[in-house]
Parts: structure tokens; C-alpha cells; sequence
């Protein structure tokens, strides 16, 4: 594969810094700060609810109300230039029920890469997609005759058809069988290793931890480990972080870590 991925190795591919997310109501995200390194791949866990979707849809420009510093490759978030160099899918995969797996790609192909002349490099983009998610055998079956897991995959292939250099991507293995989830984490580290992609994948499955370079968890809004706001919270690789806490697992260090800040809230309520 080649490699894709551009500007220095040392910036990060999202830097962000108090940033601050208002939902309705509520104060969604508060004061995160944080970065996600070029080239590998950085888990983001946290209970349901605790705002992984909100994040991700800040660093895709998808968010409203965000204030503070999100920088997404060297760009402002949202910036019109970041489109066709980040992929995100979302957690509700959308896909046209009617068209094919490979008639999906290529409408979304045409939109990302409009005009005649760009038909040939079209046809290369989507055959390459399908073959990157392993759906080349079901190319040509109608994506609404597909199970939930293929149906998850033509949404990771079309936002593949780019060749990305940040993949997002909201809990793209919740309900796949533990083939096809290894499967899809092999393609992920393949992405990075091999073509330089970034990616930023969410999960509240704590296993899928330990496969990733970096580890940003989250619990109600806030960053509790891997975050730059709370540099003493340090550990960021499941490494770092099982030491840290005196775990096993990185669900144990996140049970812990959870443990430490519902204590720390409680002593400021008993102090003021
Ligand atoms: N439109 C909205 N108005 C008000 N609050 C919202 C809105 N959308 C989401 N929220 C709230 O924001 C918080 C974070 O939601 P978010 O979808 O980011 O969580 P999540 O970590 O992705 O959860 P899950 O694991 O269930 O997908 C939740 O408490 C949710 O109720
Ligand atoms: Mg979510």
C-alpha cells in the first residue's frame, strides 16, 4: 500500500485544548484536552452517554456549539479543506437499501470526486475500497439483503473511497462476530502501519482496548486518562495504564481510575 499520510510526523493529527461542547441543555464535553498522534491508532472508551459520539463529531466538523482549540490537521475543525482528508463514520451506518454494495460506493465516489474525467479513478477507488473491508464477494448484492455487519462495513468502505489520512470512527465493530472483529482491527493497524492513517475509533468494549497504540477514556464529559489537561492521569498506552493502576486489564484500570474520581468528586462536595 502507499502512504498516504502528510505534514510532519511530529504534529499531532488532533490537538485539542479546553474544548467545550453544549448539547440542548447540557454541557456535553467539558475542558478536554488532548491529542491524537499521527499514524496510530487511539482507542476512545467510556461508558454510554459519557460523550465519545460528541468528540467525534467536533473533530469531523459535524459539531455545533464547540468552543475551545480543536485543531484536525493542522486546520481548524470544520474547515472546508479537512473534507475529503477525513473519513468518518458514524454509529448509524447509512447506506442506500435499493443499490448495491458497489453502486453505493460509486454514488458516493462521484459526489468526493465529481466529472467525467475522474470516472476511471473512480472505478480503481471503489474496487479498492471493497476489497479493503472483504466484501468483494457480496459486491453486487443489494446492500438492504445485507446483515448488520456487512451492511457496517459498506459505510467503512465508503469512507475509505478517499484514501483518508484521519479515519473516525464511532463503534464500527459494536455487533460484529469476533471474526469479523478481528478482521477489522487487522485493517485498521494495517491503515496505519502501512498507508500512515490516523484513526480514532470508539468503543465501550474495554477488549478492544488492548489493541490500540493510545488510549483516551472518558466518563461523564471529561478526560480521565491520556488527556494533556491532566498530565498526572499520564498513562495513554494500555501498557501505561494497566501499570499505573495495579491491573490486569484496562477495564480494571478504567473501573479504577473511575473509583479514584467518584472519590475525588465526593471530597470536594464534603469540602466546600
Ligand atoms: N441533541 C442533544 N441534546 C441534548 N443532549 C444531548 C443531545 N445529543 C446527545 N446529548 C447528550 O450528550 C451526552 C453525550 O452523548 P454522546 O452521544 O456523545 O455519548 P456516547 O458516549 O457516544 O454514548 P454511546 O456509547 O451510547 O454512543 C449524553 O448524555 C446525551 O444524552
Ligand atoms: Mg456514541
Amino acid at each position: 500500500m502507499m502512504n498516504y499520510s502528510s505534514g510532519p510526523p511530529e504534529e499531532p493529527a488532533v490537538h485539542a485544548q479546553d474544548l467545550t461542547v453544549v448539547r440542548g441543555p447540557r454541557t456535553v464535553l467539558r475542558g478536554l484536552g488532548f491529542t491524537v498522534p499521527r499514524g496510530r491508532i487511539t482507542g476512545l472508551l467510556g461508558p454510554s452517554g459519557c460523550g465519545k459520539s460528541t468528540l467525534m463529531r467536533a473533530v469531523a466538523g459535524t459539531q455545533a456549539k464547540v468552543t475551545g482549540t480543536l485543531d484536525v490537521l493542522g486546520s481548524p475543525a470544520g474547515h472546508p479543506a479537512l473534507r475529503t482528508r477525513i473519513g468518518y463514520v458514524t454509529q448509524a451506518p447509512s447506506v442506500y437499501d435499493d443499490l448495491t454494495v458497489r453502486q453505493n460506493l460509486h454514488y458516493f465516489a462521484a459526489i468526493l470526486d465529481p466529472g467525467r474525467a475522474a470516472a476511471d479513478r473512480r472505478h480503481e477507488n471503489v474496487t479498492r475500497a471493497i476489497t479493503d473491508v472483504d466484501l468483494t464477494t457480496h459486491a453486487d448484492a443489494l446492500a438492504g439483503n445485507l446483515s448488520g455487519g456487512q451492511r457496517s462495513r459498506v459505510s467503512l468502505a465508503v469512507a475509505l473511497l478517499g484514501t483518508p489520512e484521519l479515519l473516525v470512527l464511532d463503534e464500527p465493530t459494536v455487533g460484529l462476530d469476533p471474526v469479523l472483529r478481528r478482521d477489522l482491527w487487522n485493517l485498521f493497524h494495517t491503515l496505519a502501519s502501512e498507508r500512515g492513517t490516523t484513526l480514532l475509533i470508539s468503543s465501550h468494549v474495554m477488549d478492544e482496548a488492548e489493541r490500540c497504540h493510545r488510549l483516551l477514556l472518558m466518563r461523564a464529559g471529561e478526560i480521565l486518562a491520556g488527556g494533556t489537561s491532566r498530565p498526572e492521569a499520564g498513562g495513554d498506552t494500555p501498557d501505561a495504564l494497566r501499570a499505573r493502576t495495579g491491573s490486569e486489564t484496562v477495564e480494571g484500570a478504567f473501573l479504577h481510575l473511575v473509583d479514584e474520581a467518584i472519590a475525588a468528586d465526593r471530597t470536594k462536595e464534603t469540602t466546600r
